[in-house]
């Protein structure tokens, strides 16, 4: 049974500040970046490579308003990501956090079980004081700890600005970064959830399974976990068994295990969003136009014009505290396993459960086209 509350009962064994960044491995980060840039409206920010004293891999720094998101690509065979690559395709590596210090935030994490990946490393020189170190999760995907805030330099040491030649886009007014889900194998999902309640002192405030969510042919059981200060939201997915193929098995599939399904970034005014997004070529899930038949009767009174919404195929959800508006991309990459949402939230604090129908439903139709169902 679905299961929500919103009184803190975690342990905040350090603070975790916000989200600082997404880094994606990528076979061709140059690709990589003009599409971030000309779809999503990022803009150039850092670059690191052999310029700047990186001889193994390059990395872009993209930035859109207050969210980051770094490109890396391997430059030869032995680089760990290549690997990364070889097995998952283009995807999230490592979800990062801002925290006041990486060290003490690794020495604490493991402490309580959890395993390193990298070593904290902590550098004072003219610029100031940055730290860094990792932590693994789900799949081959890990949680950086950051401390930045005392550091002047441009994003991180050996990273330098970066001049790319123009590219056309429309600005698409998306803020930040809302939440970041993970799909985690059969049955694992329980584990998961004591991992960010025992590790980060996150605590569980959403829980759903295949009584609150299904259709004839998949379903899945999901939580979201949390930090204190509701910045940081990390809904985590398991397949759940259906006659047919859950679309969260077909992801584990095509991804050769866990990892991260979609980034949802806020914006403010996501008709602006959609529209922009649209005219920039992102693709978005079909929405049966069927959906918008009841929705006033399912949602009640919303600011915004519902023949404006079913134009641009927005989804709306209500919760006791409000609502929120969401539309989901199909597939960025071939493999059909990471997607990003726009979300806009007007009280609610939810993910669109009551979309979940809708949206399987589109999703499915996906599916059956390629053959997986
Ligand atoms: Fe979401």
């Amino acid at each position: 049974m679905a299961f929500i509350t919103s009184k803190w009962n975690g342990k905040e064994y350090f603070p975790i500040h916000n989200f600082h960044h997404v880094e994606f491995y990528v076979g061709n980060a140059k690709q990589s970046v003009h599409y971030y840039r000309s779809a999503f409206g990022f803009e150039p920010y850092a670059y690191s490579g052999p310029e700047t004293g990186i001889k193994n891999q390059v990395s872009y720094v993209l930035k859109n308003n207050r969210q980051f998101f770094i490109f890396t690509t391997p430059l030869n065979s032995n680089h760990p990501g290549s690997e990364w690559l070889k097995k998952h395709g283009d995807g999230v590596f490592d979800i990062a956090f801002l925290v006041d210090s990486a060290k003490e935030a690794y020495e604490s994490c493991l402490s309580r079980g959890a395993i390193g990946y990298n070593k904290p490393f902590s550098i004072k020189n003219k610029d100031g004081h940055y730290g860094k170190s990792s932590i693994k999760t789900y799949g081959d995907t890990i949680h950086s700890f950051i401390n930045d805030r005392d550091y002047n330099g441009l994003w991180a040491p050996k990273f330098d600005s970066v001049k790319l030649p123009n590219v056309k886009t429309e600005n698409t007014a998306l803020v930040k970064i809302d939440h970041i889900v993970g799909n985690v194998e059969l049955d694992k999902m329980d584990d998961w959830k004591k991992y960010y309640e025992t590790i980060f002192g996150f605590m569980t405030f959403v829980r759903f399974d295949e009584t609150d969510i299904s259709t004839k042919y998949s379903s899945l059981k999901s939580i979201v976990v949390r930090s204190k200060n509701w910045k940081v939201k990390l809904p985590i997915n398991e397949p759940a068994k259906g006659i047919k193929k859950s679309q969260i098995e077909e992801y584990l599939d095509f991804n050769e295990g866990p990892g991260v399904q979609h980034i949802a970034i806020h914006t403010n005014d996501i008709i602006k969003s959609i529209k922009a997004l649209r005219n920039n070529g992102v693709d978005f899930l079909v929405v049966p136009d069927s959906y918008y038949d009841d929705l006033k009767k399912r949602v009640g009174n919303i600011d915004e014009d519902i023949d404006k919404l079913k134009e641009l195929n927005i989804l709306v959800d209500r919760d006791e505290e409000g609502y929120l508006l969401q539309l989901f991309t199909k597939p960025i990459e071939d493999r059909p396993t990471l997607f990003i949402e726009i979300i806009q939230r007007k009280g609610s604090r939810g993910f669109g459960q009551g979309n979940f129908q809708a949206l399987f439903e589109s999703i499915e139709r996906e599916q059956a086209l390629r053959g997986n169902l």
